[in-house]
Formats: structure tokens, C-alpha cells, sequence
């Protein structure tokens, strides 16, 4: 049935300056109070709430109606809005000195009871709220951060507009984009036999696009990535994906600033241009991270000098074996740091895959120690202390291993510290480049080298020989751009050359008939007037996640999956029919 009463009138946007006024809204009822005769419903739409009231003895129709309401069912009311009576204005409700009595109110659709109450959504398990997502979407926290992260995108694609970039839509069903992780397939009914991939990201297009001439692209873009998910991760995630012609690091990275810079403000936080930045091999050495979190000090210091010449076998034969020695500094906690806590590090380091945790803590009354400082001389101890920028008061926590075993255990116990000591400065917004990555790291799992970034980008101008040589020691033009210890960006100056690009492909131990084979269509368009390129791309699901305080990025995706790349609404993933999958000529491992 059509409904008698039209909505005209937002709930939320009512305030004093309206009293008088005669209005017709609709929503959601969010509350009913009964009290001494009157009845309070506070009505929720998409823009906020406002309280009606209804007085048996002013209307009693209306009373009747209001009487029969409960929660989650939607009505419209036309009344005109009156002050509050002194005393029971509500300063927390923007609407909070206004109510209306309504003079004819319309139900417009019951509500069956919920699975779990609104209000209450923050404890009831995720599942809940994503099998009932439209119910939990209607919470103000989430509509809120559906709204941040379209006014995020919309300020995205303003600033990008006037930098003079225009958007293309690249295929969703695509030929395999080598992004690290495995493909989501798609088979051909019309090939049988053949499969398309959805894009792990849309790099060789954007790619093509520069060799067509389009100069300066940007897209939107849905990517997706069968990996294992976590909190910051999912299958299917939105990029703001961007690529320019006869460009440069400088270039790109001034662009990208302005667009963080836009999107931030839409959340209200105002950044400082330009970012830092830092080179990967820094990051490494002072962080332990190739994303380090800049809100907070604990810097890893090298006493790997020490470890060559102390007493302490440990230590020596580990570095005499091309370890490293190294250490974090905590300031002023020589008294205060409990066995517990020191305890609890030791475990922490071990399961990130340290051999130990070693301690010393220079207190004002002497030096206490997890069973090793008998092992240093009086000297040693003071240089210690003076490589770690350590004074009396202050404990150090000691890693010797292989580098990479140092700085993983480091990386990780320096942020778990921060979180423990509250040294994290929440209120600061840090945003880093990281530079001068590898081209290549070895994949253990693989047996040969794989791109760090992907084999698309361009080698250092100086390090192009030592992708026949020695590939590991080649530096990529590739830069990260990180925020607060989040990587939500990344991007390079691509190949545009085929012999270079023959080579990268070779360095990852591509045949030149797999790099034809895969690559053959991108190989000829460098040989066809490729200009210099490069571009970043940057996680949209994450900067909104962030901006939004958020501590998983499905809070801010309308429709996530879960862990297991459910969506428990939908109940997607789903089987097939036999004849749908006769059809795509696919056969199930069990009905064969
Ligand atoms: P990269 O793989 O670094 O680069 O991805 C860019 C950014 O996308 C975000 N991201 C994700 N967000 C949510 N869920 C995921 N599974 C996920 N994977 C990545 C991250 C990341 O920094 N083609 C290149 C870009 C380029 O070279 O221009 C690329 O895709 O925030």
C-alpha cells in the first residue's frame, strides 16, 4: 500500500531554530519509554535520531498507535516541533532540545525480533552481525564509516581530477597478474578448459594504458587475492590504483602525498607534506621493520661490534658466524621492569624464533642480568651501554642470531613493548616512504628468487648488471608508503624496456618461453614506443580503517568476508549444479 505520509525531513538535522515548523520524517524506532502516561520514541534514520512524544490526553489516536511500536519498526510522523521543557534537554543528542508531538503518525512496516539488539551489537559474536549484516549496517557507527570512506574515495577522485588523471575501468576477468598471492579462477564456457583470472591488482593494464598514450590513469579498482586473511586483509579489497607517463619517484610521491593529504582531511586530520622517508636497508637496521611505526622510539642498536670481542661465547660465535648482535634500549626501567615481564619477553622473543633474550638491567644500586653479565668485563659493560644509548636506570634486551632473525624478533618485541608500556603516542600521525627496496628475495618455499614488489619494476639505473650477476644485491625503484606501522601503499618506476624486462624475468627463473608464454603481449607493447612509467597503489580498505579508528579493515566494507572467505549472508562460497558445472566442462575431484 502507498504510504499517506512522505518523509521530507531528515531525523538528525532538527535543531531549535526549527521550532514552529510543521514536518513530516521517517525511520527506524531506536527506543520506546513509557512514563507516567506519555510515550517516548526516539525515531533513527540515515542522518541521526530525534524524540517524538505522544500524550494520551492531547491525541489519543496517536497515543494508541505509539503504544504498539517496538524496535526496528518503521513509521512516519508529521508534527511540528516544539523546545524541550527546561530540564530535559539532552546536550548528548544533537537534536536534544527539540521534540515533536506528532499529530498523525503512519506505520510503515513491523519488525520480527532480532537476533541480537543494536545497541548491543558490540558484544555479540562477528558472525552474528555478518550473517545479519543489513541489521548491523544499521548501526550509526557503521553507516558512519560507510560514509567516511565514500567522502574519503569522493576526495580522492577530486584531487586526482584536477591533477589532470582520468579514470579507466580495467577487466575483472583477466589472465593471471603476478601479485604474490594465488588466483581466484574463473572457467570458460565458451573455452572449455580455459580459465580466467580475477586481478590480483590491475598493473599490466595500467601498464598498457601508459604505452597507449593516456598518460595519467587512475582507477578505483577491486582486486582480488586468495590468501590466508587476516584482521588488515581481505580477498576481495578496493586500491586507488594510479599510473603516469615520463614520471619519476619525486613525481609519484608528491602526488600520493596530495592524495593522503585530501584524504585525510576528510576525517579531519591535516598532514604535513612532505612524508618522511627512510631506505628499506635503514628501516631494517633501526626498526626491524620494513614498515616501522615512527609514534614511538625503542630502536634496535647494533653491538654487534661488541659481541666480536666480548667473553661471551654465545654471542661471539654467533657473530664470528655472520650474525648480528643488537639490542633495545629501555629507558629508566632498571627498577621498575617485574621477573614477570622480563619473563614474558623471553617467551615472546623465543616464539618469534630467537634462540634466547638476554637482559641487563643498570640499576642505580648495580647490574642485574638474565645470567650473563659475569661474562663482560667492567669495560665491556660501559661500551654496551654506550652503543645502546643506555643509561644508569635503564634495562637492554639482547638478540644475537642471523640478521634476519634478529630483526624479525626485534621488529615484532619493539611494538609489543611500545603497546605494553604505553610509549605509543596515539594521538600522532606518522606517515613514512620506504625506499630503495631489493628487486628480489629468496622464496625458501619456491627454491629461487621472487620480486619483492613484482617483476615489473625498474632496477636501480645502477644495479641493472647485477640482475645477471648477483640479483639479490640489485635495488628496485620501488617505495612503500607506510602509516603509523600500517603499509597502505606501494608502488615503483616500472620496466620499459623488453631486455630489461627479459632479464627481470629471467632473474626469477622464467624460461624465455614461460616469459612469452605469460608475458608475451606486454614484452611487445615495451617494444612498441613504451614510454617511462610508474605509479603506486594504495589500500583503500586500509587508510579507511585507520581514519575510522577501526581495528579491522571488515568494519569498514559494507559486505566482508570472514576468515575463511565466507560471506555468512549470502552464503557465498556455494556449490554448483552438476549441469552448471557440465556446462563450464569442470569435473569435481570426487565425481570423477
Ligand atoms: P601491493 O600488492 O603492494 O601493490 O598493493 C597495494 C596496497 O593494497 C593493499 N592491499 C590489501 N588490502 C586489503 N586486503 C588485501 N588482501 C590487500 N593486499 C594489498 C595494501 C597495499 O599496500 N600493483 C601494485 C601497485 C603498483 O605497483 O602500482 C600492487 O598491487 O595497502
Amino acid at each position: 500500500m502507498k504510504p499517506v505520509l512522505n518523509r521530507k525531513q531528515p531525523c538528525g538535522e532538527l535543531s531549535i531554530k526549527d521550532v514552529g515548523r510543521s514536518v513530516c520524517i521517517a525511520g527506524w524506532v531506536e527506543a520506546r519509554r513509557d512514563l507516567g502516561g506519555l510515550i517516548f520514541i526516539e525515531l533513527r534514520d540515515a542522518s541521526g535520531k530525534v524524540q517524538l512524544v505522544a500524550d494520551p490526553q492531547v491525541n489519543k489516536d496517536v497515543h494508541d498507535k505509539l503504544s504498539t511500536l517496538r524496535s526496528e519498526y518503521v513509521i512516519a510522523a508529521a508534527g511540528s516541533i516544539t523546545s524541550r521543557p527546561e530540564g530535559s534537554q539532552n546536550p548528548e543528542m544533537p537534536t536534544g532540545a527539540v521534540e515533536i508531538y506528532p499529530q498523525a503518525v503512519e506505520l510503515l512496516n513491523t519488525c520480527r525480533p532480532l537476533p541480537f539488539q543494536l545497541q548491543e551489537a558490540h558484544q555479540v559474536d562477528e558472525a552474528l552481525r555478518l550473517k545479519y549484516r543489513y541489521l548491523d549496517l544499521r548501526r550509526p557507527e557503521m553507516l558512519s564509516n560507510l560514509k567516511l570512506r565514500h567522502e574519503v574515495t569522493q576526495s580522492i577522485r577530486n584531487y586526482l581530477d584536477k591533477q589532470g588523471f582520468i579514470e579507466v575501468e580495467t577487466p575483472m576477468l583477466t589472465r593471471a597478474t603476478p601479485e604474490g598471492a594465488r588466483d581466484f579462477l574463473v572457467p570458460s564456457r565458451l573455452n572449455p578448459g580455459h580459465w580466467y583470472a580475477l586481478p590480483q591488482s590491475p598493473q599490466l593494464f595500467k601498464q598498457t594504458l601508459m604505452i597507449s598514450g593516456v598518460e595519467k590513469y587512475y582507477q578505483v579498482a577491486r582486486c582480488f587475492r586468495d590468501e590466508d586473511l587476516r584482521a588488515d586483509r581481505q580477498p576481495e579489497f578496493t586500491q586507488i590504483d594510479l599510473e603516469m607517463a615520463f614520471t619519476c619517484e619525486e613525481e609519484v610521491m608528491t602526488i600520493t602525498e596530495g592524495i593522503l593529504q585530501s584524504a585525510f582531511a576528510s576525517a579531519g586530520i591535516d598532514l604535513h607534506l612532505p612524508f618522511k622517508r627512510l631506505s628499506y636497508n635503514e628501516c631494517m637496521q633501526r626498526f626491524g621493520s620494513d614498515k616501522p611505526d615512527l609514534r614511538f622510539g625503542f630502536e634496535l642498536k647494533d653491538l654487534t661490534t661488541l659481541g666480536r670481542t666480548c667473553q661471551f661465547n654465545a654471542f661471539r660465535q654467533t657473530v664470528d658466524c655472520g650474525g648480528q648482535l643488537k639490542a633495545i634500549c629501555l629507558p629508566g626501567l632498571a627498577n621498575s621492569a617485574s621477573r614477570k615481564q622480563l619473563d614474558s619477553w623471553q617467551t615472546f622473543a623465543r616464539s618469534c624464533g630467537a634462540k634466547g633474550l638476554a637482559w641487563i638491567s643498570f640499576g642505580s644500586d648495580g647490574v642485574r642480568s638474565s645470567g650473563i653479565s659475569q661474562h663482560f668485563t667492567a669495560s665491556d659493560l660501559e661500551t654496551m651501554r654506550s652503543l645502546a644509548d643506555c643509561r644508569i636506570g635503564d634495562v637492554i634486551l639482547l638478540v644475537a642470531d642471523k640478521p634476519a632473525i634478529v630483526a624479525n624478533v626485534l621488529g615484532r618485541l619493539r611494538i609489543k613493548l611500545a603497546e605494553e608500556l604505553n610509549a605509543i603516542d596515539k594521538t600522532a600521525h606518522e606517515l613514512l616512504w620506504v625506499t630503495e627496496f631489493p628487486m628480489f628475495e629468496f622464496d625458501d618455499v619456491e627454491n629461487r628468487l621472487a620480486a619483492v614488489h613484482h617483476p615489473f619494476t625498474s632496477p636501480h639505473p645502477d644495479d641493472v648488471e647485477l640482475l645477471n650477476t648477483t640479483p639479490l644485491a640489485a635495488r628496485a625503484r620501488a617505495y612503500d608508503i607506510v602509516y603509523n606501522g600500517v603499509e597502505i601503499g606501494g608502488g615503483s618506476i616500472r620496466i620499459h624496456s623488453q631486455e630489461v624486462q627479459e632479464k627481470a624475468f629471467a632473474a626469477i627463473g622464467l624460461s624465455h618461453q614461460e616469459a612469452h608464454d605469460k608475458f608475451g603481449f606486454l614484452l611487445e607493447a615495451l617494444e612498441s614506443g613504451a614510454p617511462p612509467h610508474g605509479g603506486l597503489a594504495l589500500g583503500l580498505d586500509r587508510i579507511v580503517m585507520l581514519l575510522a579508528g577501526c581495528k579491522s579493515i571488515r568494519d569498514v566494507i559494507a559486505f566482508p568476508k570472514t576468515q575463511s572467505g565466507a560471506c555468512l549472508m549470502t552464503g557465498a562460497p556455494s556449490s554448483a549444479s552438476r549441469e552448471q558445472l557440465a556446462e563450464l566442462n569442470v569435473m569435481m575431484a570426487d565425481s570423477r
